[in-house]
C-alpha cells in the first residue's frame, strides 16, 4: 500500500515544532478514570487489584454503592482484599476495623476511640455497563466521558476485553494521533488532514475520513457489511481513556480504550464495544471481534516501540502536539509508581475473554 500521509505543511514546520518532551516530562499515571473490574466479579466480594503501582480494593455495599479504596489497611496493612463487606463498609480481615466508601474507619471492635491515621485513600468510583471506573485522585477533574450528544443508557457494551501491550503509555495514546499509522498499520486511506482540536480543557480529538483499502479478512467483512468509507472520530480523555467512533455508510461503530500504566514500559489496555440498543445490525459480538482484531494486531506489530523523541518529522507534527498536551496532565496519586516497581504483577487477572502477553 502507498502511503499518502498528510504531513501538515512540513517546509513550513521548525525543528521547535517538532521537539517531543523528555521522557521523565510526563505523569506516571495521569489523574483520570480507569477500568477497575466487572460488575460480576464485585458480587463475589471484594475485589483486590495491583495497578498504577499500589494495591486497590474495589467493594459494593450492602445498597450496592460501589467505592476503589487502598487495600493496605491502615492499622497493620492486611489487605482489604481479603477482607468481607459488612452493611455499608468493608471489614479488614486481621483486626476488623471497618471502613465506609469514603476510606474512614467506623469501627474498631477493641475500642471506642478511632485515631485520625485510621483512613484509606479512597477514590471516586462509578458503575457502568457492567464495569467500575475509578477516578485515580481524590476528587474527579470531570465525569466519566461518553460519546458526544450520546447517552450511555441507550446503549449495550461488551464484557472489557484487555490485553497488555509493550510500550509506554503515553506512547499508546499519542498513536491515536499519529497520521502516519491509520494507513501503515490501519490501511485505512486518508481522505484529507486529520482535523484535531480539544473539545475540552481534559480532552484532546482528532477526526478523519478514510477509505477501508486492507486486503484482511477484517477489512473484507467491513466492507461487504459496513460499507468501504468511514468517518473516525477519537477523543482522549484524560490521557488514559480513548472513545473512538466510526461511522460507515451502513453501520456506526463504538468503542472505549483505557489505558493504565503498567511497570517496565507497559500498558494493560481494556477495551469494551458498544451498539445502540434495539439496532441489530452488526451485533454485539462481531463488532467485538472486529474491534479486537484491530487494535491485537496494532500490539503485536509495535510491540516493544521505544520513544525517542528527537527522531520526529513533520508528518509526526500531531503525535508531538498530543505528546506537548499528555506531558501537562495532573499526575493523579502522590505515590509514585516506581515504589512499587520491584513487586512482581503476578494478580493481574485481566476481565472478560482472551489476554494477549506479548512476551
Ligand atoms: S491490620 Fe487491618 S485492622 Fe489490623
Amino acid at each position: 500500500m502507498t502511503a499518502t500521509t498528510y504531513a501538515p505543511a512540513s517546509e513550513s514546520l521548525r525543528a521547535a515544532e517538532l521537539r517531543a518532551p523528555a521522557p521523565g516530562s510526563f505523569p506516571v499515571a495521569p489523574a483520570s478514570w480507569y477500568f477497575f473490574c466487572t460488575e460480576r466479579e464485585l458480587k463475589r466480594g471484594p475485589v483486590a487489584r495491583r495497578m498504577l503501582g499500589r494495591d486497590l480494593v474495589g467493594f459494593r455495599t450492602a445498597t450496592g454503592r460501589v467505592a476503589v479504596m487502598d487495600a493496605r489497611c491502615a492499622h497493620l496493612g492486611a489487605n482489604l482484599g481479603r477482607g468481607r463487606v459488612v452493611g455499608e463498609t468493608l471489614q479488614c480481615p486481621f483486626h476488623h476495623w471497618r471502613f465506609g466508601r469514603d476510606g474512614r474507619c467506623e469501627d474498631i471492635p477493641a475500642q471506642a476511640e478511632i485515631p485520625g491515621f485510621a483512613r484509606q485513600e479512597s477514590f471516586p468510583a462509578e458503575l457502568r455497563h457492567g464495569a467500575m471506573f475509578f477516578f485515580w485522585g481524590p476528587e474527579k477533574l470531570f465525569p466519566l466521558p461518553f460519546f458526544a450528544g450520546e447517552s450511555p443508557e441507550n446503549f449495550c457494551a461488551t464484557p472489557p476485553f484487555s490485553f497488555v501491550a509493550h510500550g509506554s503509555w503515553f506512547l499508546m495514546v499519542a498513536q491515536g494521533f499519529d497520521t502516519q499509522h491509520f494507513e501503515t498499520v490501519h490501511e485505512r486511506k486518508l481522505q484529507g488532514p486529520p482535523v484535531v482540536d480539544c473539545p475540552a480543557p481534559q480532552a484532546r480529538r482528532t477526526r478523519y475520513v478514510a477509505e477501508v483499502v486492507g486486503p484482511s479478512v477484517r477489512d473484507r467483512v467491513l466492507r461487504l457489511l459496513a460499507g468501504a468509507t468511514v468517518a473516525v472520530t477519537i477523543t482522549n480523555w484524560g490521557g488514559s481513556l480513548f472513545l473512538v467512533e466510526a461511522k460507515f455508510p451502513r453501520a456506526h461503530s463504538r468503542f472505549l480504550v483505557i489505558y493504565e500504566p503498567a511497570e517496565g514500559h507497559q500498558t494493560r489496555c481494556h477495551v469494551m464495544t458498544f451498539a445502540r440498543r434495539g439496532w441489530p445490525a452488526l451485533g454485539l459480538p462481531l463488532r467485538r471481534w472486529l474491534t479486537r482484531g484491530h487494535l491485537l494486531a496494532e500490539a503485536e506489530l509495535i510491540r516493544d516501540i521505544r520513544y525517542q523523541p528527537t527522531r520526529l518529522i513533520s508528518a509526526d507534527v500531531e503525535m508531538v502536539r498530543c505528546l506537548h498536551w499528555l506531558a501537562t496532565l495532573p499526575q493523579g496519586s502522590d505515590r509514585p509508581l516506581s515504589e512499587a516497581a520491584e513487586k512482581p504483577d503476578s494478580t493481574f487477572q485481566p476481565a472478560g475473554a482472551p489476554h494477549l502477553r506479548c512476551s
